[in-house]
């Protein structure tokens, strides 16, 4: 289906013409998926005969320097993080002019594909799988590395351990990320991008990315597992942009009125557009959200007000900045003058 525009150089032809091939001492057995700018398959370790995921990545991304000194940096830090619920790395490396990495192959789906069979999920399922992604994001924001494209595809879900536990979540991709290059100019026209839905506003604006970047893009997640979609949604890139830069998040109770109030308040503080005003870590605006969850009944039933009264908009990030000059209409237009 994808086409050679897709994966960013990963031809579909090519792709298929690996299957069988062997790649830096890996087997190449079978293609799992694919994204915008790499191609994973299940392949096989000769090493030590074990099954892994190999992802390879687009060639113009080894070519692009940025791109592969942070690969090459990032998936060593990545390594180096021993967590249940991050994707255990084994080895990052080139091979003939293509970047890949092995990593544990998580046998399940991803929380797109979830999301896409399943809809809004569950209160309690959404609240497992956040706990899970919040524990793996605070871990990886003490060992100094920013996730930077939290979102649903680079959330893998395996079956889980027992009835308490019915999946196990591991998060994956980190540094991989092509939209800080892209919104610099790497990309070409045409070029698949990936999604903007879960993108801070700091991000946006290319201010320094900090762990309360993940914060936000992990809020636009827990918000789309709640909800059926993520906060924003707009026709167009630019309009999208715009929207997480300036526009209030809808409430989200307005999409779950199962859900209390409070809810509203946690998510709109997890959103706010500078990240001075949100949750400290991705764990406490999980504790946050779980509180607001489980005060319903006296919140919700006994004060059925609350609903209303509680502010729902992120904080006001104050008006649109002023444009530059050479954003400003060429032909001037006068502000109208006040009425009678
Ligand atoms: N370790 C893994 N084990 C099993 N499946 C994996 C593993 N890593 C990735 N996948 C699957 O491979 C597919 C492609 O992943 P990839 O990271 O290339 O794309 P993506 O994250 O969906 O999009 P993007 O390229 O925008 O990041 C996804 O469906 C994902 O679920
Ligand atoms: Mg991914």
């Amino acid at each position: 289906m994808a086409g050679a525009g897709q994966n960013g150089g990963l031809p579909a032809g090519r792709a298929s013409d690996l299957i069988g091939s062997r790649i830096a001492g890996y087997q190449v057995e079978a293609e799992i998926g694919r994204g915008g700018m790499a191609v994973v398959y299940r392949a096989r370790d000769l090493r030590l005969d074990r099954t892994v995921a190999l992802k390879l990545l687009a060639p113009e991304l080894a070519r692009n320097d940025t791109f592969r000194k942070r690969f090459t940096h990032e998936s060593r830090v990545a390594a180096a993080i021993d967590h249940p619920h991050i994707v255990p790395v084994f080895e990052a490396g080139e091979t003939e002019g293509l970047l890949y990495i092995a990593m544990r192959y998580v046998a399940g789906q991803d929380l797109r594909a979830l999301l896409n069979r399943e809809g809004p999920l569950p209160v309690t399922t959404a609240g497992r799988i956040a706990a899970q992604v919040a524990s793996a994001l605070d871990a990886a924001h003490s060992h100094d590395l920013v996730h930077r494209d939290v979102k649903p595809g680079n959330i893998l879900i395996a079956e889980g351990t027992d009835s308490d536990h019915p999946e196990h979540v591991y998060l994956t991709d980190f540094g991989l990320t092509k939209k800080s290059l892209s919104l610099t100019g790497f990309t070409t026209v045409g070029q698949f991008v990936g999604t903007l839905d879960y993108v801070a506003p700091e991000q946006i604006s290319g201010r320094p990315v900090d762990a309360r970047c993940d914060v936000y893009g992990f809020a636009c997640v827990v918000y789309e597992t709640l909800a059926g979609a993520p906060p924003f949604k707009r026709d167009d890139d630019m309009a999208l942009l715009w929207a997480h830069q300036f526009d209030a998040p809808p409430p989200l109770t307005l999409l779950r009125p199962d859900l209390p109030g409070a809810v509203d308040t946690v998510v709109a503080k997890a959103l706010a557009k500078r990240p001075d005003d949100r949750y400290g870590s991705c764990g406490e605006f999980v504790a946050a959200l779980r509180s607001a969850v489980t005060a319903r009944p006296r919140e919700a039933a006994a004060h059925p007000a609350t609903r209303v009264d509680v502010p729902v908009a992120a904080p006001d990030p104050g008006p649109p900045p002023e444009l530059p000059g050479w954003a400003r209409p060429a032909v001037g237009i006068t502000p109208r003058a006040p009425g009678p």
